[in-house]
């Protein structure tokens, strides 16, 4: 008898296990997709995924859907670790009523969500859904109502990622829209508010899924998405290892690792690293990777807004993000993408405790009607607005340029860095000798020699770091080849930094 109720146990569980059935797993491994278990099964460490509401199920009553109740009711949620580190998860099964959400189906997200708040763990969410249930009409609204409040709630407090694994469709994208990171699989994916059908009914342009809303299109036009990746495996694997560097809520500190790389490594090759011609190019990744622990450096938005880097590096096995201009891309300068990509990066910075290392070579800001009509003046204020709050220890070094509003900007000591260093090749003025010289001297412009001892001569004065480290602008001037010892060095001075804000209820970056 009792070993009957054992066994029912492990039958009903057998049967919610299979979701939708063994035709539609099929159907979704046809498609080169995982199943929402698999999912789950491969984001955690083995054996360490407990789940909750196995057995939960819609109550609806319309449409015959009394006679239509699978059991978890098309979501596997519950917690587990990455790396021995705890999360929790929710990953929507598409093969259970096209994974759609009930009002059931968001409880059972809210209840995660809430323990992942009251317990301090990031929130994963795997979303492959075809959005509102639509049998469930207002019901299926309230509750992605509710899960909207839970991310809002959570922003600042957990991290939040989200994983694109399926359609995303409708008010169904504001979810991951308000989480920290959005990471999208080419393909077979999707993201938009209104579908193609709509657009072409609207205003009458064709366009595929993939064109409107694929990872293409997220990671490269609209910045939306953080990460776009070949497969579901490979987007897993990568969430991972984002896991690793984050602090499981802002009461805590980054976790740190061992590290096999001295601290004081010396990297002579960074002596060279300045083409002698200032306006050749060199690549500030190579930078990164050479102050890195290990030389690994994970990038967050590659392919939106080049011309700024972000992401993340350990120092002395701390996670630090980065912040760095590419002279490879626009000679580096700040224009609209760059300022709001670098702006967002900051302030999760801030909001997790993690440190900011900003590398700055940066002519200035875009100049042209584009950039003025589409608000460069708004959105440049909020890259300068998140350095300037930030309390997180900030350390910055100049490597060549550091001209103009982009030198304030680019966490100058003005807006409270706490190490600004500068490599001897650094210039850092108002603007470039050849621009400086022309308006100063207008008078002059005919007569080119006076015009290139008059440059000349700017370049000697101010074309340099000293003019800014005489005013202790800049605390040092630095070796290039020392630069990871003295960055590694200051992050370790500012371990316990506190730095407090005026009371306020909450600012108001220009948004
Ligand atoms: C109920 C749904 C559903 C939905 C899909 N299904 N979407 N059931 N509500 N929203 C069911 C289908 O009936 C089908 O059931 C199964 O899921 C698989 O769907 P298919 O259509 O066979 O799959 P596919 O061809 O891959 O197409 C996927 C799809 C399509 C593109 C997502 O199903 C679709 O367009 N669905 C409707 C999307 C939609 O309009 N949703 C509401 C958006 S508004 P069977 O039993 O046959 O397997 C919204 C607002 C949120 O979400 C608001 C927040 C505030």
């Amino acid at each position: 008898m009792m070993k009957d109720i054992l066994q029912q146990l492990e039958e009903r569980r057998e049967t919610a296990r299979l979701g939708g059935g063994q035709k539609r797993i099929d159907s979704q491994h046809g498609r080169g997709k995982l199943t929402a278990r698999e999912r789950v099964e491969l984001l955690l460490d083995e054996d360490s995924f407990e789940e909750y509401d196995m057995f939960k199920t819609h109550r609806c009553t319309d449409f015959d859907m009394q006679n239509n109740k699978p059991a978890g009711d098309g979501v596997i949620v519950g917690w587990g670790t990455i790396n021995g580190r705890m999360v929790y998860v929710f990953s929507q099964d598409f093969t259970v009523l096209g994974g759609s959400v009930s009002a059931t189906h968001a409880q059972k997200i809210c209840k995660i969500m809430d323990m992942a708040m009251q317990n301090g763990a990031p929130v994963i969410g795997i979303n492959d859904s075809g959005g509102a249930r639509i049998q469930e009409g207002v019901d299926s609204l309230a509750g992605y109502g509710e899960v909207f409040e839970r991310n809002i709630m959570a922003s600042g407090v957990v991290p939040q990622i989200s994983l694109i694994m399926g359609p995303c469709a409708g008010g169904a994208v504001y979810s991951p829209a308000m989480t920290d990171f959005i990471f999208m699989v080419k393909d077979s994916s999707y993201m938009f508010v209104t579908g193609p059908d709509v657009v072409k009914t609207v205003t009458n342009e064709h366009v595929t899924a993939e064109e409107l809303g694929g990872a293409s299109t997220h990671t490269k036009k609209s910045s939306v998405a953080d990460g776009a990746f070949e497969n579901d495996v490979e987007a897993i694997a990568e969430v991972r290892r984002l896991v690793d560097f984050l602090p499981l809520n802002n009461r805590e500190k980054p976790p740190v690792r061992p590290f096999f790389d001295e601290p004081d490594r010396i990297e002579d090759s960074l002596d060279t690293l300045i083409p002698e011609n200032p306006n050749t190019p060199y690549d500030m990744k190579e930078l990164i990777t050479k102050l890195a622990d290990e030389g690994d450096f994970y990038e967050i938005q590659q392919d939106f807004a080049g011309n700024i880097v972000t992401g993340f590096i350990r120092m002395e096995g701390q996670t630090v993000g980065v912040v760095a201009n590419q002279p490879m891309v626009l000679a580096g300068v700040l224009d609209i993408d760059s300022a709001r990509k670098a702006a967002r990066f900051v302030r999760f910075c801030d909001a997790f405790e993690i440190p900011i290392l900003t590398l700055v070579d940066v002519p200035g800001f875009l100049p042209g009607t584009k950039q003025e009509y589409d608000g460069v003046i708004k959105h440049g204020a909020k890259l300068l607005f998140a350095y300037g709050e930030a309390t997180v220890p900030k350390v910055t070094v100049i490597t060549r340029k550091a001209y103009g509003g982009a030198y304030v900007v680019m966490a100058s000591k003005h807006l409270r860095a706490d190490v600004n260093y500068a490599w001897p090749t650094s210039e850092i003025a108002v603007m470039g000798a050849k621009g400086a010289t022309e308006i100063l001297y207008r008078s002059e412009l005919g007569d080119e020699e006076k015009i290139a001892k008059r440059t000349q001569d700017y370049e000697d004065a101010f074309a340099n770091p000293f003019v800014a480290a005489e005013r202790g602008f800049i605390d040092e001037v630095i070796q290039p080849r020392s630069t990871r010892k003295r960055v590694a060095r200051a992050f370790a001075m500012l371990r316990n930094k506190k730095q407090t804000m005026p009371w306020k209820k909450h600012d108001n970056i220009p948004l």
